[in-house]
């Protein structure tokens, strides 16, 4: 009996049959391909484990384990930015419940729960656009449509790399509405404020362009286009939140089904507009803690005690009070540069209050 080896054994004879497929396929097939093939041995392993997918969700992040980063990307880029734009709200973006990629669910169709379909129906279509136009997902690239016409009008042509955002529109929507299973009336409101947030990215959409010549003469122009900045989106869907319309459902078909989605108000046939957010329940005040509205409460937020408005003690704290906070604010100041080298510093002190929500 030896320990070594023996010598006529075929060299790679002790490793794991996994690492010889995968060796097999690099060998075969081209890296591309196999690289591919690793990736997608694990995305079943991810897929699987990411909590709240619907069906054909989990199909989509199987096929396209590249896109599913990305897609969590977006969502995530939705839920911050819904944080910033309500950080001074009774509500604040978060909710009780189970938490899922697109962040935590609202159960009641309110006006706040179309606030967060349509960022993250947006948030998923920019990040897929953004991914596209830097060649960092397959499938997709620069809007070829947008490439080497020329605007006989306007006298540029189009030049650059132009943002490809109705694939990015396209992708959220195959992705971001395959969670709405339930044939129900929120449903439809869900579906109408995914497409809101949507249609508001593509009208945000900008030109940007090029002047070429001697000196900056501009004899030849070239533009393409280029997505907004998010916080932007963020800034145009609040308004729409602040005027945002209650709706009805309509059942129209012999099975009454919920068929379609009408302005809430006696003796009117009229559907919101595509760019409106909708919702079809009153909201909580958010003022206690409530699992049945999945309302988080106000309980311990800090507050302003001299401002009248949302953020305010009296509005954040719903009448309950608030607790006062005392506490020294200690930083280095007047730093001074002495030859040579050292920064000498004092310490300066403050005495700080804050107040939070009893
Ligand atoms: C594209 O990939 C690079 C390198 O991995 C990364 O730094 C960048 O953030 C990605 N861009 C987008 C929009 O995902
Ligand atoms: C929102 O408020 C809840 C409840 O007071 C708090 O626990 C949470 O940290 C807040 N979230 C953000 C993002 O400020
Ligand atoms: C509190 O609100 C007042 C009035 O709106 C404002 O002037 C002040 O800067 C706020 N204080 C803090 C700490 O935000």
């Amino acid at each position: 009996m030896t320990l070594l080896p023996s010598r006529s054994a075929p060299p790679t004879s002790r490793l794991p049959p996994l690492f010889l497929l995968l060796l097999l396929l690099l060998l075969t097939s081209g890296s591309y391909l196999a690289l591919s093939s690793v990736v997608a041995l694990g995305a079943n392993i991810i897929c699987n484990k990411i909590p709240g997918l619907a069906p054909r969700q989990r199909a989509i992040c199987q096929s396209r384990p590249d896109a599913i980063i990305v897609i969590g990307e977006g969502a995530q880029m939705g839920v911050d930015e819904c944080q910033h734009q309500f950080r001074y709200g009774r509500w604040n973006c978060s909710a009780l419940g189970e938490k899922t990629v697109f962040g935590q669910e609202l159960r009641v169709g309110s006006r706040e729960a179309a606030f967060t379909y349509a960022i993250t129906a947006a948030g998923v279509a920019h990040a897929i656009t953004a991914a596209c136009s830097q060649g960092n997902l397959s499938n997709c690239g620069c809007d070829r449509e947008k490439q080497g016409y020329y605007n006989q009008e306007e006298g540029w042509k189009w030049g650059g790399c132009s943002a490809d955002v109705r694939y990015g529109i396209d992708f959220s929507r195959r992705f971001v509405d395959a969670r709405e299973i339930k044939k129900n009336a929120r449903r439809l409101m869900n579906l109408h404020n995914n497409e809101a947030g949507r249609k508001v990215l593509e009208e945000r959409m900008k030109l940007e362009c090029k002047c070429h010549g001697v000196s900056g003469s501009c004899t030849t122009k070239t533009c393409w286009t280029t997505l907004p900045k998010f916080r932007e989106i963020g800034y145009a869907l609040k308004e729409k939140y602040n005027a945002a319309v209650q709706v009805e459902v309509v059942r129209a078909s012999r099975l009454r089904q919920p068929t379609f989605l009408k302005i809430k108000q006696i003796r009117s046939y009229q559907k919101p507009m595509e760019t409106d957010l909708v919702y079809i329940e009153k909201s909580p005040n958010y003022c206690e803690e409530d699992a049945a509205t999945g309302s988080v409460g106000t309980q311990g937020r800090l507050c302003n005690r001299t401002s009248p408005h949302a953020e305010g003690c009296d509005m954040m704290c719903c009448g309950r009070g608030y607790n006062t906070h005392q506490y020294t604010k200690v930083w280095q100041c007047n730093c001074k540069f002495h030859w040579c080298c050292f920064v000498k510093c004092n310490t300066c002190s403050e005495r700080t209050e804050v107040f939070t929500c009893k």
